[in-house]
């Protein structure tokens, strides 16, 4: 392992470096394009290393590079242990991983257990005939004597979970695409095959795994009807998928086992490696139940709850609060803003640029684990893209819950193709219109910039060991539009106030301290006496001097 990363890895005290680590999501099609495709590749994000270096990040979780017939863009493997031509080969997969390593950033790949592609050989196999050796890698279900499908469930992408196999004269299940078959978890082969395929990745060096879907894997063994949702309206999030409760075709128990065995596999190997799980449970009991009870399951149990929370004072209190009141002890929480299927946080049917600068202060000073998507740290916003040009299936299924808008090209600088691909080239997805002011180049001089304040949110998160490992303490109540938390640590103590609104805002007593930093550059240094007048959308960090 490179010494940078040992050292960070052993011999210190306090937090492991994934429970407070910045995590950096870079969606592979969309980050940097070095062979003039439009589409990025892995030697494109190796060829900006150095920006993530000089940014402060601690990891990069790299989305699906593996060769994939792209029906959901990667989310269709076709073979776990190698990488797309599109995004380049082993060879530049390990040239980035070294280079990563070298400037002391880990490198966290996804790992897709719940589906294959239905290219995938495993598939193909299966499909083959009813006695293939692989046929039970899959869900082979008959029809109902009326010929009706197996079971009620539905696809998150839409439509129902099974497909009909005319040759075999069988169903296959799929909860996302039909070109998404979900293996079978229970068959001891297809699970070891997926283990020998993490130790591929492992062997080679990664960090760990983020997760996909990770409670889809394991199902009800008698994959029973879900019942129906009694409070759908015709209106959900995901769409149709509301319709139900989905008891039964997600979040088994068994998936505990099944996570304590990968935490042992990914623990089994030096240089503590991580995954991280996605998962989008409502519910804060059971979403921390994916700790373990022992805290020996998924390290990192990716938290949307901020992701989700309308974008109010009461909202995020309810979120942070709800998070921090279930985690097990010494458990740190990741937090998130948006991600490659989530709209962006400064879009301004989310929190809007406004917002953005007080998001990411709330982002980097909460306790635990943040995870970053590229282009939040400069404004990026959503571009839309009309439902007939969607690339997202999603959008042609479900018109409105397509992807596009978030996965549009990293804007680097002011040049045609903002730098993400060659002048000449059709990029795969828009540029955002603004992208010649908002960028990287114009930010990282303008001392005032977003992504200046996130430079140095990550400086001071690094430097500052109270906000790195101190513990968090709910302040309240607060005034209308405000919301504010203190991390302490021994006698120390930080006070974090963010004014969610576009007016002007006072919180009464906040504290005596100096700031540390501030959404508005102007304040920074400053003491802080007394009531706290917050201008409108403006965020602070203040600092106490120690007592005793
Ligand atoms: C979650 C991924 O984040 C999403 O992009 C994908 O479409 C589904 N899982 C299916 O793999």
């Amino acid at each position: 392992m490179d010494s940078k990363l040992a050292a960070s890895a052993v011999g210190r005290r306090g937090p492991r470096w994934w429970q407070t680590g910045v995590v950096y999501e870079i969606y592979p099609r969309s980050f940097a394009d070095s062979n003039g495709d439009g589409v990025g590749d892995l030697a494109g994000i190796t060829a900006r290393l150095d920006y993530l270096a000089w940014l402060g990040i601690d990891a990069i979780w790299i989305a699906p590079f593996y060769p994939s017939p792209m029906a959901d863009f990667g989310y269709d493997v076709a073979n776990y242990t190698d990488v797309d031509p599109i995004f380049g080969s082993l060879a530049d997969f390990d040239a980035l991983l070294g280079g990563a390593h070298a400037r002391g950033i880990r490198v966290l790949i996804d790992y897709v257990p719940n589906h294959t592609s239905d290219q995938h050989p495993w598939f193909r196999e299966s499909r083959a005939s009813r006695d293939n050796p692989r046929r039970n890698w899959y869900y082979w279900r008959d029809a109902k004597p009326d010929g009706e499908l197996p079971n009620n469930w539905i696809s998150m992408f839409a439509g129902p979970a099974w497909e009909w196999d005319e040759a075999t004269g069988q169903f296959y299940l799929h909860t996302f695409l039909k070109e998404q078959p979900d293996l079978n978890w229970r068959n001891s082969d297809a699970r070891a095959a997926m283990f020998d395929a993490a130790r591929f990745w492992l062997d080679r060096g990664v960090d760990g795994f983020r997760i996909d879907v990770a409670p889809m894997v394991m199902k009800d063994p008698e994959l029973r009807d879900n019942p129906p949702n009694p409070d759908w309206d015709g209106t959900h999030r995901l769409g149709t998928w509301g319709m139900q409760l989905h008891d039964n075709d997600h979040a088994h128990p068994d998936m505990h086992p099944l996570y304590r065995d990968f935490r042992r596999l990914l623990e089994s190997y030096d240089g503590d490696r991580v995954s991280i799980g996605e998962l989008h449970h409502p519910d804060f009991d059971r979403w921390a139940a994916y700790y373990g009870e022992e805290q020996d399951e998924i390290h990192i149990p990716f938290n949307f709850h901020l992701t989700h929370a309308p974008w109010t004072a009461d909202g995020i209190r309810r979120a942070i609060e709800g998070v921090q009141g279930v985690l097990p002890p010494g458990a740190y929480a990741n937090w998130v803003l948006g991600n490659h299927d989530q709209p962006r946080f400064a879009s301004p049917h989310r929190g809007g640029r406004d917002q953005a600068r007080v998001a990411l202060l709330l982002l980097l000073t909460l306790r635990g684990n943040p995870t970053l998507y590229y282009g939040e740290e400069i404004g990026m916003v959503d571009v839309p893209v009309a439902t007939e040009d969607s690339h997202d299936p999603l959008e042609r299924r479900e018109p409105g819950r397509g992807r596009d808008p978030e996965r549009s090209p990293m804007q680097w600088d002011a040049s045609p193709n903002a730098g993400f691909c060659p002048p000449h080239v059709s990029p795969w997805l828009p540029i955002a219109r603004d992208a010649a002011e908002v960028n990287v180049a114009a930010q990282g001089e303008d001392p005032d910039s977003l992504l200046t304040l996130t430079r140095r949110l990550l400086k001071l998160r690094r430097e500052h060991p109270i906000l790195l490992g101190g513990e968090f303490e709910a302040l309240g109540p607060t005034p209308d539009g405000i919301y504010a938390f203190r991390r302490t640590a021994g006698h120390g103590r930080v006070t974090v106030a963010l004014n969610l609104t576009g007016q002007p805002r006072t919180l009464p007593a906040a504290g005596d301290g100096r700031v540390l930093i501030g959404t508005h550059r102007d304040r920074d240094g400053s003491d802080a006496t007394g009531d706290l007048e917050l201008r409108p959308n403006e965020a602070v960090v203040i600092e106490e001097p120690a007592a005793g």
